[in-house]
């Protein structure tokens, strides 16, 4: 037990395998869920997402998001983790890349990334998801690993349906 969320208890860094992994998110899930029903305040969400995503994705170094705050910026928002950089520019790294098409970005090696942002250098794999409300990139939520591939597809779309529900009547 943890102390957000139950989940077995699993050593920060550790990379499960990809079944292993998905069967704890969906563990998660239904609990995450839970902690934000009726949750309608951005940041709240935000925050809590990053908690329980940390408790949950113990293959992370970097668990948080990235808001946008003009047209070509991302300024740092709730996170857990090593510390992140406070901006990004969205001409750059992976999460402008997410930010700029609105696409959901999986990262299995950052080294073959043109551009990716080494916030901290130990962070080998990444995943970023949009944040979307009326078609505009409001946000993008930011995951990084120092283990190479550490997020699977399976993964991927459950936390893309989890943020675009999750955040579907959020005031920002
Ligand atoms: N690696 C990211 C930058 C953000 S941090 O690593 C926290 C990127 O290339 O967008």
């Amino acid at each position: 037990m943890s102390e957000g969320i139950l989940l077995s208890p699993v050593a920060r860094g550790t990379l499960l395998s990809a079944a292993e992994r998905v069967a704890r998110l969906d563990t998660a899930l239904p609990q995450i869920r839970a902690a934000l029903d009726g949750e309608h305040d951005a940041v709240a969400i935000e925050a809590t997402l990053a908690c329980l995503l940390w408790e949950t994705l113990v293959q992370t170094n970097w668990c948080g998001f990235y808001r946008r705050i003009d047209e070509r910026t991302l300024a740092v928002g709730p996170y857990q983790g090593t510390m992140g950089c406070l901006r990004i520019d969205l001409a750059r790294g992976v999460c402008g890349a997410c930010a700029r098409t609105g696409t959901m970005q999986r990262v299995p090696d950052v080294s073959l990334f043109p551009g990716h942002i080494a916030c901290d250098d130990r962070t080998r794999s990444e995943l970023v998801l949009p944040v979307v409300r009326a078609g505009a990139v409001l946000a993008v939520l930011d995951l990084d690993s120092p283990h190479l591939d550490a997020f699977s597809p399976d993964e991927a779309d459950r936390l893309a349906t989890l943020v675009a529900d999750v955040f579907a009547e959020a005031s920002f």
